[in-house]
Formats: C-alpha cells, structure tokens, sequence
C-alpha cells in the first residue's frame, strides 16, 4: 500500500498572509492524521515564507505519525534538524525567487556537500531522503552518498499531457525499480492531484506521496459551505 503524507507547508502560507496565529498548521496535521493521514510535511524555508521554526518544533512534539521535515542542505538547517529530531529529512534544493520547490537536487553536481549533511543526519537516527528528477544516475548517486530514500520529483509528470504524459510515468516506474534495485526506498510528490495520482500510486515499490496543494485547495473548498454557515448563524 502507497501511504500519504500531508504537506501543510500551505496553511502556514494562509496564517503568514495576516501575521496572525490562524490559521495554525499544527491544528491542520492534527485534523489531517485524524483522517488518516501516515504522515506530516512541512518546508522550513531559509526565507520562513510559511512554516516557522516553532511550527516544527511543536509538530515534533505533536505528530503522532511520523514527521518528514523538508529542508535546503545549509548548516543552518542541519542545526535545526538535529534539534528537533523529525523521524525524516528530505533535501530540497530552494531558490528564493521561486514560487515552489522548481526541481531536483542536482546531486551529481553536490554530492560531496550533500554527502556530509547526510551523514550527520544519519548519525543522529534521521532518516534521509533526497528530492531528486526521475534520472538513474541521480538515483546512483543518491545511493553512494548514503540517502536511505529518494523522492521522486512529480511535477514533470504532472505538468505532462498526451503521449508526454505516458512516457514520464514510465520514466517514474523504472526509477522506481532502479532505486528499489539498489536498496533505496521510494517516495514521490509534486504536483500531484485527485485526477493523477491514483498512476503513481500503482507504481511498484512506491512507498509514500507527499501532497500538499491540491489537498489543502480541496479543504478550502469542501469547507467553504460550512463556514460560510457558521458566520451566518451570527449574524
Ligand atoms: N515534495 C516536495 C519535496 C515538495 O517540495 C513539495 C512542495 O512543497 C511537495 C512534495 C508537495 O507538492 P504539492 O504541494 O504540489 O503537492
């Protein structure tokens, strides 16, 4: 079974648009594993856009499945993370102009730097994923650097139509096998919505998808009716 880890990185983005405590990402993981969910994502942004450092440090002390903390390979972080103690990192790349996280590590270009943060973090029981493209050679390499996991980047799939979009599932489904070949686990997410993730979800040896947008989109909307006759009965 392919288990789901909530990113609520964009409830924080809503609370951050008024500087104000509402609404509180801690609430949105706790209704979020009450539903379900296998696990908690959040983004700890150099900039601290949405998640800030106390939402993962209470997160840590209230998630009941397990905490994916998703992260830039800065000492800043690392700090922070070892700190913490999430059950999960995830290597991001961040660029500060972008709008979401744009693509994968280029770990080939970094795996001396990257392979430092991952041994610290694996030193201190963290297990350690990286959000790579869907490339075997990036899958190699997350592998010699000593990534239990890797994360496969969705959104080429997901931005992906016609003939396009047969051949990045494909391209996904032997990543899949590539890494599980070499002993690492799986995990996916980016972009992924109610119309195509049931494909990458029947992937072999596809672990956990992390989802973040398209849920939180979704709860915007399905609870739209019910606040709005919440106010009403107030007034
Ligand atoms: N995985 C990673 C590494 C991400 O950076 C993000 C976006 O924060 C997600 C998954 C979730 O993507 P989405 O919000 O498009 O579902």
């Amino acid at each position: 079974m392919t288990t789901l880890g909530v990113n609520i990185d964009h409830i924080a983005t809503l609370r951050q648009a008024r500087g104000g405590r509402e609404p509180d990402p801690i609430h949105a993981a706790v209704m979020a594993e009450l539903a379900g969910a296998d696990g908690i994502t959040a983004h700890l942004r150099e900039d601290r856009r949405h998640i800030q450092d106390r939402d993962i440090y209470i997160l840590k002390q209230t998630v009941s499945t397990s905490l994916n903390l998703e992260m830039a390979s800065t000492a800043e972080m690392v700090k922070i993370a070892v700190d913490v103690l999430p059950h999960m990192v995830t290597l991001v790349p961040e660029n500060r102009e972008e709008l979401t996280t744009e693509g994968g590590l280029a770990v080939r270009e970094r795996e001396k730097d990257l392979a430092k943060t991952v041994e610290t973090l694996l030193n201190n029981n963290i297990l350690v994923s990286l959000f790579i493209n869907p490339e075997i050679n990036d899958i190699k390499s997350a592998r010699r650097i000593g990534a239990t996991h890797v994360e496969l980047h969705t959104g080429y799939y997901s931005n992906a139509k016609g003939s396009a979009l047969v051949d990045e599932l494909d391209r996904l489904r032997d990543c899949a096998k590539a890494a599980h070949t070499l002993g690492l686990h799986i995990n996916a997410g980016h972009g992924l919505n109610y119309l195509n993730v049931s494909a990458v979800a029947e992937i072999p040896y596809m672990e956990e998808l992390n989802i973040g947008h398209s849920i939180i989109a979704r709860a915007a909307l399905t609870g739209m009716e019910i606040a709005v006759r919440d106010m009403k009965a107030l007034l």
